[in-house]
């Protein structure tokens, strides 16, 4: 709790300007900053308000490079529900973003491994994040690092948990089709960011909101970290601020 800024917006759609206040700050004052942005529902109403930001002549995302947190293994880039589709349809193809300055993890890699090292090579080669946008699992993941007894330090691949394959079948025909693996930045990757944007919304968080920010620092919370990292904004709704 010690360096973490919070903003309670009234709405999930005021978060998301916030949140968007951010970002346009971060890339004002560095043109090509890069950005790590993350999926889920939370920050579709963010994306929504970048978008009209730049065709209201309030950004410009020509020079901006993108890093994306996560990606479902064994998911094509253009499967209907890999994280690359999601975010070309949910921001990167309705922004000036130049496609070769975005990256997401490769869910199909023959070699996973030297994909991830690949991966933090090239954020590295970019200067790294500096501003990475996160949402946060029911279980307190962040990307999709799940509860475990260490903090995972680099990007790597990693065994969803039934909380999170429920959590996500939404999105899937069916629970057989959410894939039971993906590939993620590590808690090291999101902690090297410079600064960090965590959006929360709706009431549905408001318990590991409060372990999150509230609790001790521990692995079977790996969003907890975040009290360690320096420059943290909290921007949260009311439905999931913890306390009246
Ligand atoms: C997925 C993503 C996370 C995201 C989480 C919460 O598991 N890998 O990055 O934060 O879902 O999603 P939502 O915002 O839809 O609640």
């Amino acid at each position: 709790m010690l360096h973490t800024r919070i903003l309670i917006a009234d709405t999930a759609e005021q978060a998301g300007k916030l949140a968007a206040d951010e970002f346009e700050a971060v890339i004002a004052k560095k043109p090509a900053a890069v950005i790590g942005l993350a999926t889920g529902s939370t920050p579709l109403p963010l994306y929504r308000e970048l978008i009209a930001r730049e065709k209201a002549g309030k950004i410009d995302f020509s020079k901006v490079r993108s890093a994306n947190l996560d990606e479902y293994k064994g998911l094509a880039p253009d499967h209907e529900q890999s994280y690359r589709k999601f975010m070309q349809d949910n921001l990167l193809s309705h922004i000036s973003i130049k496609p070769e300055n975005t990256i997401v993890p490769l869910g199909l890699a023959e070699d996973i491994e030297k994909m991830c090292q690949e991966y933090e090579e090239k954020i590295e080669s970019w200067g790294g994040v500096d501003c990475q946008l996160l949402g946060i699992g029911h279980d307190g993941h962040i990307g999709f690092n799940e509860p475990e007894d260490h903090f995972p330090a680099m990007t790597h691949e990693v065994k969803l948990t039934e909380m999170t394959i429920n959590a996500n079948k939404r999105f899937f025909d069916s629970i057989d089709d959410v894939p039971r693996a993906a590939i993620t930045m590590g808690i090291g990757t999101i902690m090297a960011a410079k600064k960090i944007v965590m959006i929360v919304t709706g009431a549905d968080k408001k318990e590991i909101l409060k372990k999150t920010f509230w609790g001790p620092v521990d692995p079977q919370v790996p969003a907890s970290i975040l009290q360690f990292h320096p420059d943290v904004t909290l921007i949260c709704d009311k439905a999931a601020y913890p306390f009246d």
